[in-house]
Formats: C-alpha cells, structure tokens, sequence
C-alpha cells in the first residue's frame, strides 16, 4: 500500500519518527530508517557540533532515506545549517519553532524536500504560503512543545487536510495499527511517532523515563508552561504538577535535563512525553514498533474496506 509520503519520500512504511532534543540521534534515527520509517535526527538541543557529527554517522548507519528538523527557535545560525544540509546531501527537512519564510525557499531551491511543523490551521496557511511540500500536523495531545490553545489531532488533522493539498504526517496520539489506521483515515499520509520513540530499545535515554511512560495512565500528563514559551506536555511528576500549578516560567536548565535525560533523575527536570504514554506498556525495539504497527494498521484497513461493501 503506497502513501504520498512513502512514494515521496521513498520509504516503505509510512511513520516518522520525531524530532527530539538529544535523543533522536543517530541511533534512534538509522534504526527507524532501517525498519522502513524515515529517521529524523533533531536541532533543538541546539548543540550543532555534536548534531553535524549524529548526521555524518547517519551514512555509516543507513543506506535508506532519513532526514534532519531544524528547529528555527533553538538554532544559533539556521541559515548556515541549510547550507551544511545541502553539502551533506540532505534531501529531507522538518522546519518548526519559527516563520516557515526563514528557510523553506532556500531549501526548495537547494532541491530538498521541505515538511513544517505545524500546530494550528493558521501555521499551516503561512507554510503554505511558504511553500512547503508537506506539513506535519500536531495535535495538542502529542508530547513535548506544545501550542497551549491546540487542537487535538481528531480536530486538527482533517481540518488542516480539507483545506490543503498536500501530503500531511500526523502528530499527537500515534503508537500502533489503530491509532494509525485511524490517521489514513482522517486522510493524512503518515503518522509521526515522538513518546512510542522514546520508550523505544534504541531511544538513548535513561531507563527510568521509559520505565515512566510503561507505568503512565492515559491522565499521567500535564502541560507546563501554559502562559509562557516553550509550553510543554510531560509526564507527572512532583516537579510537573507544581510548575503545572504556577504561572512562574519554566527554567529549561541544560545541566538539569542531562540529569534527567541520562542520569535518569526524573525529579530534576521535565520529562516530555504524550498521553500515549497510557497506551505503551512495554519498551520495544523500533523494528518491532514499526513492523507491528504497519501490518496492524493494513489489517485494520483491509477489514474496514470490506465493511464497507
Ligand atoms: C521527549 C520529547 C521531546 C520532543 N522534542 C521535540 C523537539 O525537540 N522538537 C520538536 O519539533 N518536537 C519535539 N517533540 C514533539 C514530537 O516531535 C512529536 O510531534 C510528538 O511527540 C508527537 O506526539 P506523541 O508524543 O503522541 O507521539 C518532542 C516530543 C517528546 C515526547
């Protein structure tokens, strides 16, 4: 079964896997590559020497397709990362966090495929207006940056589609055949998976966060930050659900979240994930992730299709 998005971007099962701070390196990304997916690797740690060198191993890792998000917001000189994209041969992109304007017309016309990332019908009329190939469409319900006054993907993601003609990769509540039959559904292309990644064998964060989701119920999250920037969906914990309570900003401090992230001190610093969290009970390699989800959700269509008779 071909999407727009598997026939474009020449892959074979139609889920990305998302851009995330620090843990969707090379890794994580060649191992969603290698299963079929499309690996991204991630910008928003906002370390670009330790990025420029998570996208050279990419090519020692995987012959098949992967790409890179640039997150315009968190990115010291996006420009010069374009640049260094084209050098290396890049051929997909993700923009977020800024103006799709900054960069997809340099990226179009360095001839890469550009997808932004978008969390309102209005960002999607300005990446439009950008130019842009594709759009992933995030539902407020997915984990980590969040729009606070988002949509949920059941609301967004055929919303944004009856009104664009373009490949769209949902976001936000996608983990398995179901959810993902339901996004072809809704008319989107592809889904893209960001909790179900994390709590992945080949996610390199520490066991306890991905212990954190197996152990979460579908209410375990909250949104912090509501009133300020980045707002954010995590897990609960006693540091979320205080700043949850306050209108005081978050402090993202790096040496915190590295704690966090690969000391595995969930106390020190915000743990994103989404509500999906409520609906992944064990850690499982990405090979199994994908494969099971594509074949649940081909099965799932075929019975549909046939209900339809
Ligand atoms: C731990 C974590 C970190 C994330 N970091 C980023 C990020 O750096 N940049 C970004 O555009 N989105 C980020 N996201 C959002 C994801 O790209 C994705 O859209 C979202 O996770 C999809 O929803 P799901 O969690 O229900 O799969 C993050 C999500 C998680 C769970």
């Amino acid at each position: 079964m071909r999407t727009r998005i598997t026939e474009m971007l020449g892959i074979d099962i139609p889920i990305v896997q998302a851009p995330m701070g620090w843990i969707a390196r090379s890794r994580l990304a060649s191992a969603v590559s290698n299963a079929g997916g499309l690996g991204i690797i991630e910008t928003s740690s906002g370390d670009l020497e330790a990025v420029k060198t998570e996208i050279l191993a990419m090519r020692g890792l995987t012959s098949k397709p992967w790409g890179v998000n640039i997150a315009q917001h968190f990115v010291r000189n996006p420009e010069a990362l374009v640049e260094f994209l084209a050098e290396n041969e890049v051929a997909f992109v993700t923009t977020s966090a800024g103006d799709p304007a900054l960069l997809v017309p340099r990226l179009k016309e360095l001839g890469v495929t550009v997808f932004h990332v978008i969390p309102t019908l209005r960002g999607a009329e300005k990446a439009i207006d950008a130019g842009v190939d594709g759009l992933v469409v995030e539902g407020i319900e997915g984990g980590g940056f969040k729009n606070a006054d988002g949509a949920s993907s059941l609301v967004l993601v055929p919303e944004v589609i009856s009104r664009f003609d373009v490949p769209v990769v949902a976001a936000g509540g996608f983990v398995d055949g179901p959810s993902m039959a339901a996004a072809l559904a809704l008319g989107a292309d592809g889904v893209q998976m960001g909790t179900r990644m994390v709590a992945s064998a080949e996610s390199p964060i520490h066991d306890n966060w991905k212990q954190a989701i197996v152990d979460a119920k579908e209410t375990d999250t909250v949104i912090v930050n509501r009133h300020h920037r980045p707002a954010m969906r995590t897990l609960r914990t006693g540091l979320t659900a205080a700043l949850e309570a306050t209108d005081e900003p978050a402090i993202l401090d790096i040496e915190k979240m590295m704690k966090l992230y690969f000391g595995g001190e969930m106390e020190v610093g915000v743990a994103m994930a989404g509500q999906v969290s409520g609906r992944i009970h064990s850690v499982e390699t990405v090979e199994s992730i994908l494969s099971s989800a594509w074949a649940d959700c081909r099965s799932i269509l075929r019975d549909l299709g046939s209900r339809a008779d």
